[in-house]
């Protein structure tokens, strides 16, 4: 909380409590004149006013009121910003830490993991004959610990992606247990129907993950890579190399080794030059026969199956533009048992279609 909204608060509670508190005591102790009859003097349409004490069943819920406040005032962090950070504490990564909304949210979420970790090998692995898994998830947790926010470190890394391969074989043992199955579709839908869609049929720039077309590999060892680090799919711009007529003529390339759906009429010269214009710049990532790489996860262009669109405009301008398509990591976010369930459905969902 910012110093401003912390003073604010403080200022006000503490102000609204003093007031009350004094407003009662003043009523307590203020004798008004009475008049000879015991009545105050005031009188409205006949009826006079006595000065009775306040009942003592509401004194006394009042006084219970301010004193339950003033618990409050104790319990948790009420002078702000962090003069009085409360007496009550809440457990995160294992140390008692005062109370915050925040620290009570991260308390519970790791109580809850710490609670499907432990059904998720206990159970989840186990029935689905899996249970070494868990000894690779320890050395990843291990890993994982010692990187650094900020910071890239390649040899940290790539001893990481190491587990995340010897993982592999178990990730397609749950992905041929139904029961692993259900959970990774739940998890699916809440993080990913946004963008490849509740079937995961994908959508233009969100490949779909149901067709044996794979950007990185559908291997288990490469989905678990593609949702543990994430990817960021490079497509450069190429205006400025090619100049705009180079870009057709490029585009007008691809349309020919793609089967050229739409039937658009072709323009055989431009055919040749930009075949020329794929072997000196494109084959680099899309491979000599243009049938991709998953290594830099550049897209076959001979299969009809399109990423962004396999219009002549579409095409043109991925060409002209470049694209960077961006799937996000999940591990930090997830934790690594749920991105093995996930790593497990998305593998299960292209198998089932191979049949
Ligand atoms: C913010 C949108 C977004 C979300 C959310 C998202 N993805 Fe992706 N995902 C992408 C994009 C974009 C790509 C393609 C990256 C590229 O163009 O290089 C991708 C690629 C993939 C691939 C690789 C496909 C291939 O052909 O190799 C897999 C597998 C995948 N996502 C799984 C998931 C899973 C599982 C989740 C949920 C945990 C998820 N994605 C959530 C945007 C998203
Ligand atoms: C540095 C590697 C690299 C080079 C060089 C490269 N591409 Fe790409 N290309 C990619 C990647 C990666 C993607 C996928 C982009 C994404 O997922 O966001 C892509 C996507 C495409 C697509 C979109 C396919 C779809 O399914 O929608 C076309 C078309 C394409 N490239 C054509 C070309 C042409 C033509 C050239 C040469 C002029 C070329 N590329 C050079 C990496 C490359």
């Amino acid at each position: 909380m910012s110093f401003f909204w912390g003073s604010w608060i403080t200022i006000l509670s503490l102000g609204c409590w003093l007031f009350i508190f004094g407003v009662l005591v003043w009523t307590l102790k203020s004798k008004p004149e009475l008049e000879e009859d015991g009545t105050t003097g005031h009188e409205y349409d006949g009826i006079r006013e006595y000065d009775k004490p306040l009942p003592k069943w509401w004194l006394v819920i009042f006084f219970g009121t301010l004193i339950w406040g003033l618990g409050y005032f104790v319990l948790f962090p009420s002078i702000q910003p962090n003069v009085w950070k409360g007496v009550t504490t809440v457990e995160v990564d294992g140390q008692q830490v005062p109370w915050t909304s925040a620290n009570e949210l991260n308390s519970q979420l790791q109580a809850n993991n710490k609670v499907f970790t432990e059904n998720f090998e206990q159970v989840i692995l186990a029935n689905a004959g899996a249970s070494e898994a868990t000894a690779v998830l320890a050395k990843l947790n291990e890993l994982q610990a010692q990187r650094k926010d900020g910071e890239e470190n390649q040899e940290l890394q790539k001893q990481i992606d190491a587990q995340l391969a010897l993982l592999a074989p178990y990730v397609d043992k749950l992905a041929a247990d139904p029961e692993a199955q259900k959970i990774g579709n739940r998890l699916f839908l809440q993080n990913c129907a946004l963008c490849h869609g509740t079937n995961a049929e994908g959508n233009l720039g969100y490949p779909n993950l149901t067709d044996n077309d794979w950007l990185y590999g559908g291997s288990a060892d490469q989905i678990l890579m593609t949702i543990h680090n994430g990817r960021v799919g490079a497509m450069p711009e190429w205006t400025k190399t090619l100049g705009e007529s180079g870009v057709k003529a490029a585009a007008e390339y691809v349309m020919s080794i793609s089967g050229n759906q739409n039937q658009e009429t072709l323009d055989p010269a431009k055919v040749t030059q930009g075949k020329a214009m794929f072997e000196a710049n494109c084959v680099a990532c899309h491979g000599p026969d243009a049938k991709g790489m998953t290594a830099v996860g550049a897209p076959n262009l001979t299969d009809d199956i399109w990423l962004f669109g396999g219009d002549r405009k579409t095409i043109e301008e991925t060409i002209r533009k470049g694209r960077a398509g961006v799937m996000p990591e999940w591990q930090t976010k997830l934790g690594n048992e749920r991105v093995m369930l996930l790593a497990a459905y998305v593998r299960s969902l292209s198998q089932n279609q191979a049949q």
